[in-house]
């Protein structure tokens, strides 16, 4: 799995394929291939590593109007030529893309092996290449639904045939894609990204849905042949979004992007009268709203952060019982869905699999969910029963920055939402919009501030292991600081909660692992400063996140003061200084940080 890219039309599909690559690269990937369809056949060219490695690898002229092309993150099988895609059939007359897993691969593999098929490639998607190749349909959209007839897993899968060189045959379940329709030309695409310079007219495939593109038209259908006629949508994205604007590394733009992003977000939203947030998109009015006795938020990686970092904000604004857990865990626990439980997704891509099964397996069972979600249109945001979309524009880092102070944001707007139909005042709610509205003057002032973040994170980059510790409201801002930080740096850095540190951390505390303590201005600064002097005393080099004013003295070796919000708020500021810490430290390693080694920016798989 990653990206996939198709075009057929009247240009050369060589530069098209390459350039979509070329914007998918920000998902991650480890190999890059495309083939296209020429007058002397399918002509396959892949590579292991960068696009920019296949494209110095590809002959000068390619004849072809019509090809796919894929950035693969491997799942089955090691990062090699041979197991990027497409992969093809044994007489190379059929080329695949396809993003997701096939779990009855093995199965298929021994089946067909005995039926003499030579296998290339570790992949489980050669599979789908030799079923397609060994139909007996008329029609290459009868082949591709015969071999999905014999497949179980998600896909989403792009396919070529040299008997039927006008077209493309693409198909979707679990993994997204989408439809570009151009003048005299067609694309396919797992991302928006791919498409941006092209057109802004698209279709998105629902799960269980295939389609056929050739230069002048598309046809949507089911998997029993019906037609499932479509409206092209569009979008508005403008290509110069997905630019570095003068930075050198998208995660740095993105940072620096959040006052102005922050302030998009906010507008329109806030109702300084009723001291509460205008969030139309939730689809619930106030009797609903004070029906819910719980509120269940579900996500991964940083959203699963920012969600705890919402739910403290729902309990403590709205006074109702809230909690995160990481989506990927909730459905394999057979959870118990309750009608008075608001659910919500978070999700940057609104495409993370593991997320999108936790929707679904809550719609199951009869709950209602919400989603706070960035990407328009995803499958998330589709499925979803309303939401709040997060507006922080494409977010193309790996690690994820602006989206995650967008969910944290999101939460506190829904929390007033949740507070004003119950105990919240007019005043309170009032106190938090104007919270809200200091945010992108505040994350301007961090900004400012970045040379000596810089300084200290050079510093916390030489030592292999680090610990970040919060309590309460900080516990979840240590956890993304963590996260930020291994995820960019490769250092081992681990959250703790400041009050469980002396009952078995502590032992681990010496002069060569250092503490990225979070020290609020609140009512648990003196706890907070009695865990850094443990340490302290311990030997332990201390950094403090914290606000003016708080007598962090000489316990900490450097400290970062943060602007101080309202305290409900205050978690959004203090995990801005941490992403710029991953950043500098990752900088200062040479690492590659928009693409860190392993990762993948929207997981379509579990
Ligand atoms: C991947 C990314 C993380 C991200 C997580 C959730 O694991 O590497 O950075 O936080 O997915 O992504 P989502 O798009 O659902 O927010």
């Amino acid at each position: 799995m990653c990206g996939i890219v198709g075009y057929v039309g009247s240009q050369s599909a060589v530069p098209v394929l390459v350039e979509g690559l070329s914007r998918l690269e920000y998902r991650g990937y480890d190999s890059a291939g495309i083939a296209v369809l020429s007058a002397k056949g399918t002509r396959v060219f892949r590579k292991v590593g960068r696009v920019r490695d296949l494209e110095a690898s590809l002959p000068g002229r390619i004849a072809g109007k019509v090809g796919i092309g894929h950035t693969r993150w491997a799942t089955h099988g090691p990062a090699t030529q041979d197991n990027a895609h497409p992969q093809t059939s044994a007489d190379g007359r059929v080329s695949v893309v396809h993003n997701g897993i096939i779990d009855n691969a093995s199965s298929l593999r021994e089946r067909l092996a005995a039926q003499g098929v030579k296998f290339t490639s570790d992949t489980d998607t050669e599979v789908i290449a030799h079923l397609v190749a060994g139909s007996e349909a008329g029609t290459l959209e009868g082949a591709v639904l015969d071999a999905l007839s014999r497949i179980t897993g998600t896909y989403a899968i792009a396919v070529i045939d040299e008997r039927r060189p006008d077209r493309i045959v693409a198909a979707r379940n679990g993994s997204p894609l989408i439809l570009g329709v151009g003048d005299r030309e067609m694309f396919v695409a797992s991302d928006l990204a791919a498409l941006v310079r092209h057109t802004t007219s698209v279709v998105h495939l629902d799960d269980g849905e295939l389609a056929t593109v050739t230069s002048s038209e598309f046809r949507t259908f089911s998997r029993d042949e019906e037609n499932t006629a479509k409206s092209p949508t569009s979008i508005d994205l403008e290509t110069d979004d997905v630019g570095l604007d003068g930075h050198q590394h998208y995660m740095h733009s993105e940072i620096l992007e959040q006052p102005t992003s922050v302030e998009r977000m906010l507008r329109g939203r806030l109702d300084d009268r009723f001291g509460t947030a205008r969030l139309d998109g939730l689809n619930l009015g106030p009797r609903q709203l004070r029906g819910f006795r719980r509120v269940k938020i579900l996500g991964c990686g940083s959203a699963y952060y920012a969600g705890q970092i919402g739910a403290a904000m729902i309990e403590e604004l709205a006074r109702i019982p809230a909690d995160a857990e990481p989506a990927s865990e909730f459905r394999y626990r057979n959870p118990i869905i309750e009608p008075d439980t608001l659910y919500v997704a978070v999700s940057q891509s609104g495409e993370t699999a593991d997320t999108a099964f936790a929707v679904r397996e809550v719609k199951r069972k009869g709950g209602q969910v919400i989603g706070l979600v960035n990407v328009v249109g995803s499958a998330i945001a589709r499925e979803s029963d309303g939401g709040i979309y997060l507006h922080a524009g494409p977010e193309i880092a790996v690690a994820s920055t602006k989206a995650l102070t967008h969910m944290a944001i999101g939460f506190a707007m829904l929390a007033l939402s949740l507070g004003r139909v119950r105990d919240l005042s007019i005043s309170d709610g009032q106190r938090i919009i104007a919270g809200l509205r200091s945010l992108p003057g505040q994350i301007l002032q961090i900004a400012d501030d970045e040379p000596h973040i810089a300084e200290v994170a050079r510093d916390l980059a030489a030592a292999p292991s680090l610990f970040f510790i919060g309590r309460v409201r900080g516990f979840p801002v240590a956890r993304e600081g963590a996260q930020k930080f291994k995820e960019v740096s490769y250092r081992h850095a681990e959250a703790y909660q400041a009050s469980e540190l002396k009952h078995g951390p502590l032992a681990l505390i010496d002069e060569s692992l250092p503490t990225v303590a979070i020290v609020p201005d609140d009512e648990l600064t003196e706890r907070n400063l009695a865990s850094m002097q443990q340490i302290a005393a311990r030997g332990g080099r201390l950094v403090a996140i914290t606000h003016p004013g708080v007598a962090v003295g000489a316990l900490a070796a450097a400290s970062i003061t943060v602007p101080k919000n309202e305290p409900e708020l205050d978690p959004i500021l203090l995990t801005i200084p941490l992403q710029l810490m991953a950043y500098h430290a990752a900088l200062s390693l040479g690492h590659d940080i928009d693409k860190p080694r392993n990762l993948a920016k929207s997981v379509t798989v579990e």
